[in-house]
């Protein structure tokens, strides 16, 4: 029996319990995966301040994001395929952050749709879009997501086109899941997430079944995004999408300071600098390295969030130093999902919680708000 002591663990139960093309999918990047490593290793090179001394027994990690309370600064990501983790696993992940008081995305690209969620959720969600070629569709979905009273709108920036994400193809990553030969052994050594997810309301793209187009046959992924997803967005997609939504908007996939600067004046609440967690542009810099020159340019116009490699309370303490609000985590969110379905999840914020937690009382910090550079080096 494992003990769960880090995101990790949660890793290794995950990979365990979930078919190899379902976990490869979250798992990896794309291309050579140098940006997927990057986003790690320069946060982990990041030194944080030792400071001794200092009465820190009353602490809070406490804070807002969007203007919404939440209980430490860290939302769940929108991810892909959510619900082919555990089933129903975007309702477990969205129970899961809810109790633990942050906010939870839904995908576009979820298994379970915008109405399944928000009638199992007792609050309101943030729901993601990707404006897909058929537009009068995308529009569709916007109303679907204000029909569901979702409290934030994330656009999508940085996926027009797929990266290559080799094991994907490799797997042969279809939704629904096909049972092949290959991994028909594989599934058979994995009953549980097996039952899960056949006992799940859906196995295919809940948001698009009925609607679009060869959403539910047996295509690949790969396939299916380059035939729906639209190359020609631009910032006047932006505009219309801010035209459509009146509510909360949130940009996501920036991490060049003239795009931050353009995000900044197009009517967005806040930005997310994010390289789509390694999973785009092979090559791109790391988010914490394009962090602090996003937050110099528009750091004072919107709330600047920071996502992708975010797998400790010690990566939140120190994109909050380079100027984050609060973080996404993607990645760590699935792993718990997969390895435990809410209570995985719930696992996995309480041991961000308590790294941060930890963390800024070493580094002498009482209040999550007041967290700056001075956390960092020494
Ligand atoms: C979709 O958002 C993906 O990264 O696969």
């Amino acid at each position: 029996m494992t003990v769960i002591t880090n995101i990790q663990d949660l890793r290794a139960i995950a990979k365990r319990r979930v078919p190899r093309a379902i976990f490869d999918y979250a798992d990896r990047g794309s291309y050579d995966e140098a940006t997927i490593r990057a986003n790690r290793a320069d946060l982990a090179a990041i030194p944080l301040r030792q400071r001794v001394m200092i009465d820190v027994s009353e602490r809070s990690l406490a804070t807002t994001m969007l203007g919404e309370p939440v209980t430490l600064p860290l939302a769940i990501a929108p991810t892909g395929l959510t619900g082919l983790f555990h089933g129903d696993g975007e309702i477990h992940g969205c129970r899961a952050a809810q109790a633990a008081g942050i906010p939870f995305a839904l995908s576009t690209m979820s298994i379970c749709s915008i109405e399944d969620v928000a009638g199992a959720a007792e609050k309101p969600f943030w729901f993601q879009l990707y404006v897909m070629r058929d537009r009068a569709f995308s529009a569709s979905l916007i109303e679907r997501a204000k029909a569901a009273k979702c409290s934030a709108l994330i656009l999508t920036l940085d996926l027009q086109i797929q990266g290559q994400r080799h094991r994907d193809i490799k797997n042969g990553l279809a939704v629904p899941p096909k049972l092949t030969l290959a991994n028909a052994l594989d599934i058979a050594t994995k009953p549980s997430w097996a039952l899960k997810v056949l006992m799940g309301k859906r196995h295919s793209f809940g948001n698009l079944q009925d609607r679009v187009p060869g959403a539910d046959s047996l295509t690949t992924l790969s396939q299916w995004i380059a035939g729906q997803f639209d190359p020609s967005l631009s910032w006047k997609d932006v505009e219309w999408v801010r035209s459509l939504w009146p509510g909360k908007l949130i940009l996501k996939g920036v991490l060049d300071v003239e795009d931050a600067k353009i995000a900044a004046t197009s009517g967005a609440d806040a930005i997310v600098v994010s390289n789509h967690g390694g999973r785009q542009l092979d090559g791109a810099r790391s988010t914490i390295s394009a962090l602090p020159k996003v937050v110099e340019a528009v750091g004072d116009k919107t709330e600047v969030l920071f996502d992708s490699g975010v797998q400790s309370g010690q990566d939140i303490l120190k994109a909050l130093a380079h100027g984050a609000k609060g973080c996404l985590m993607g990645k760590a969110f699935l792993y718990g999902l997969a390895a435990g379905g809410q209570a995985g999840v719930t696992k996995a914020i309480e041991i961000m919680a308590k790294e941060l937690d930890v963390s800024m009382a070493l580094t002498g910090t009482k209040d999550v708000r007041t967290v700056d550079k001075s956390v960092l080096g020494g």
